[in-house]
Order: structure tokens, then sequence, then C-alpha cells
């Protein structure tokens, strides 16, 4: 028996292809040469888009005119919209989460996508704005439905983020809560070959449609080990706080977290494959969520104070660090979002990037098709 080619399990390490839309690395994440912190600091997701997009920082007129693009975008054509008003339904006899309720939702989309089957540049970007503009749309729906509530319609006059919230809840949200989410969706934007971009270029390598690229992302996406881990991250605190009660003991906590230690289980929101001294995304939004914590009183400080302990126990035992999905469970709770929107929410952002990685790919394509170590039975007969 031969023995099978070494190889990296789970493409460790492997690089899969070259990019000039991002750079992760253990000393810095760049969105086309502008650090993280700058962006999350200075610019507004709205800019972060066209940056990632088109290539370059907008200028106010290109900014406007893209904002423009994107109010213009916002509304469901009829079939998703018919499809949204079954969502509630799905979702609350708990036959599909809301991410499933996304993935199909933008899989209809391609149905009555004029430039559906064109993968040319210019129909690709008209392509990854709708898409843009209509997601947040059917976030704020399937809440709707899911609360028994009308449709909120978009607002023309507010921010992706300002609308994004508005549209879930039906109310306008504070300049603050608008900031925090503003922020978040700048740091989930785009980070190079994660699992659902990979998905993605995949996909459209074999010179299917943007589409098709988005659809299989979300469904990478959704998985615990990925960007479902931001809704994991907060039920694992929930549990926590189930277990230990109302206090934050430290004793209790430690106690919960070497039992989770001594049964090899995961620890969500903790970890990650390329940052190995902790993800810089995560200290950013865990200051603003603590803030908006401060604002909103006792009972979410409280839950930030057990984050912390969590974190410092990880860290201290196990020199593992949290990576963004762990601040932005706490911080999505604080801001009263319904956890199993978590993650649509982290979709809302990161089409962005799934778009300009597809774009890239279709702009310098070659089929995407690695080789496989074969581990099977060594040839034998049928009729043996
Ligand atoms: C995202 O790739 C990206 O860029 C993704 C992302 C993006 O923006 O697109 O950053 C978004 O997906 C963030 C990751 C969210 N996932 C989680 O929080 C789930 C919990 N984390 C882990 O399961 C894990 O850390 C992964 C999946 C994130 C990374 O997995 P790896 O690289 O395959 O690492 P591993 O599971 O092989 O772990 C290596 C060691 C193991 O210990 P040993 O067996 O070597 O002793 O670290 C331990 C693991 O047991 N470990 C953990 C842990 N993460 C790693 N132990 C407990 N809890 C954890 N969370």
């Amino acid at each position: 028996m031969t023995s099978a080619p070494t190889h990296a399990k789970g493409l460790e390490g492997v690089i899969a292809g070259e990019t000039e839309i991002c750079n992760v690395e253990q000393t810095s994440l760049i969105y086309r040469g502008y650090e993280i912190a700058d962006l999350a600091a200075n610019a507004t997701f709205e800019e972060v888009a066209y940056l990632l997009l088109v290539g370059s920082k907008p200028n106010a007129d290109e900014l406007a005119k893209f904002k423009a693009d994107l109010v213009a975008e916002r509304s469901l054509p009829a079939p998703v919209v018919e499809f949204l008003k079954t969502s509630g339904d799905l979702v609350n006899n708990q036959s599909a989460v809301p991410m499933d309720i996304l993935r199909t939702a933008v899989s209809i989309q391609a149905h009555v996508d004029p430039d559906c089957q064109d993968n040319a540049p210019e129909a690709n970007l008209r392509k990854a704005k709708r898409l843009l503009a209509k997601i947040p749309t059917i976030i704020g729906h399937m809440q709707n439905s899911i609360e028994g509530k009308d449709f909120v319609a978009p607002r023309d006059d507010l921010s992706h983020s300002a609308n994004l919230l508005y549209m879930m809840t039906g109310s306008e949200p504070t300049p603050e809560a608008e900031k925090v989410m503003d922020v978040s969706l700048v740091l989930y934007a785009e980070h190079d070959y994660n699992a659902s971009t990979f998905t993605s270029r995949v996909i459209t390598g074999t010179l299917a449609d943007m589409h098709g690229g988005v659809t299989g992302a979300i469904a990478a996406l959704k998985g615990k080990l990925h960007g479902g881990a931001n809704e994991a991250a907060m039920d694992m605190l929930s549990d926590i706080r189930n277990d230990i009660g109302p206090e934050n003991d430290t004793a209790k906590i430690t106690e919960w977290m070497h039992k989770a230690f001594a049964e090899k289980r995961k620890l969500m929101g903790f970890g990650h494959r390329v940052y190995k001294n902790g993800d810089h995304r995560a200290p950013i939004l865990h200051a603003l969520g603590r803030k908006a914590a401060e604002a909103r009183g006792e009972e979410f400080v409280k839950l930030f104070d057990l984050g912390e302990t969590v974190q410092k126990i990880m860290e201290d035992e196990k020199t593992i660090y949290p990576n963004v999905d762990f601040p932005c469970g706490m911080t999505y709770f604080t801001m009263g979002i319904p956890v199993p929107q978590y993650t649509p929410i982290f979709v809302a952002s990161r089409i962005t990037g799934w778009a300009a990685h597809i774009m890239e790919q279709h702009a310098n394509n070659r089929l995407i098709r690695p080789r496989v170590a074969y581990t099977g039975p060594a040839l034998r007969n049928w009729n043996d």
C-alpha cells in the first residue's frame, strides 16, 4: 500500500490564490491598503463598501452617487416579498433559521435580477450593489414577519446601518446605535480567503454567476465554526449565565470553563485559523460594545463583565484569544437585536467582500480544482 502524499488538513497555511482586496496578517488587517483601525475610526460602511467593490476611496461625488444607487435598490421584487411573507411561520415553527431564509431569498432574487447571467464587470457591479442594498431589507422584512408585523418599508433618508436597524424594529435608531452598527459592518466587511469567500470563489471560478456564489457563501457562513459563531458566542454566554446564576462569580465561571475544557468543547467566539495572538477587530468592537452597555445599564455591563472574565481565563489558561464574533455577540445583544439575526447581519456586511472577490475571480479566472490524497481501499475486482 502506498502512503498518501502529505497535505495540510483544512488547507492550513496553503496559499490558494492572489488578491488585491485584503491582507490578513498577525500584525495587521488591511482592506486595499487601509488598516482596519483607520477605517473603523474614520470611514463609514458605505465608503468601505465602495472601497472594496470599486478598488479606491470614493470622492464626494462618487460617494453620493454610490449611496443614491444603493437607496434606489433597497426595495424588494414581488417574488422575494411573497417568499418573505412565509418566513415568520418557517422560523417560528423551527423548520428554518434566519440564515436559511436569507440564503433562499438571495437565490430567489437571482431569478428576477436582469443581469443574473451576465458576468461582465459592469453587470457584476450592478448586481453587487443590488444585493448590498436589498439584503438589509430581506433581514428587516423577515424579522417583521417573525414578529407577525407588517413589513417596514426602507427609508431613503437613512444610512445603510440606520436603515437596517429601522427596518428590523420600525423605530429610528439613536445616532450611537447607528454608529455601533456601522463600525461592526466595517469590521465584518472582508477577510481574504475565509471559508465563505473561498466558497464563493470556487463557485464562480466555474463561471457560474454572482448570485450562485453569494448563495453558497451564505450557506458556508452559517456554520458555527465560521460566521455562526456570533450567535453561538452569545448562546454560550447565556448558558453560562443560566448555570452560574445572576452574579458574576469568578469561581463558578472558572468551574464552568474547566468542565468545557475537560469535555474538549470549543468555546464559541475564540480562536482563529490565522490570528494566533488575537483578532485585530475584536478589541475595536469590544470597546464600542462595552460603551453601549454602560449607556444601557447594569444587565448589559454584567454581560460584558462576564465576557471579560471568560476571555481572561481563555487567555491565561489556553492562550486562545477572542475573534470578532465574541464581542459581536455581546454588542448586538446590548443593542436588542434578536440572536438569530446576528449572522444574517454579518451577511449584510460581508456581501461586499464576497462580491469584490467574485469580481476579482471573474476578471482573472481559472477553474479552482485541487487534488486530494486517496485513502480508500486498494484496487479490487467487482466479481471477487
Ligand atoms: C470567523 O477565517 C476567517 O477569516 C473567518 C472570520 C472572517 O472574518 O471571515 O474571521 C470569521 O469565522 C471567526 C471564527 C469563528 N469561529 C469560532 O469562534 C468557533 C470556535 N473557534 C474554533 O473552533 C477554532 O478556533 C476555529 C474554527 C476558528 C479555527 O480552527 P482551526 O484553525 O482548525 O484550529 P483548531 O480547531 O485545530 O484548534 C487548534 C487548537 C486545538 O487544540 P489542540 O488539539 O491542538 O490541543 O486550539 C484549540 C483546539 O482545541 N482551540 C480551541 C478553540 N479554538 C481552538 N479550544 C477551545 N475553544 C476554542 N474556541
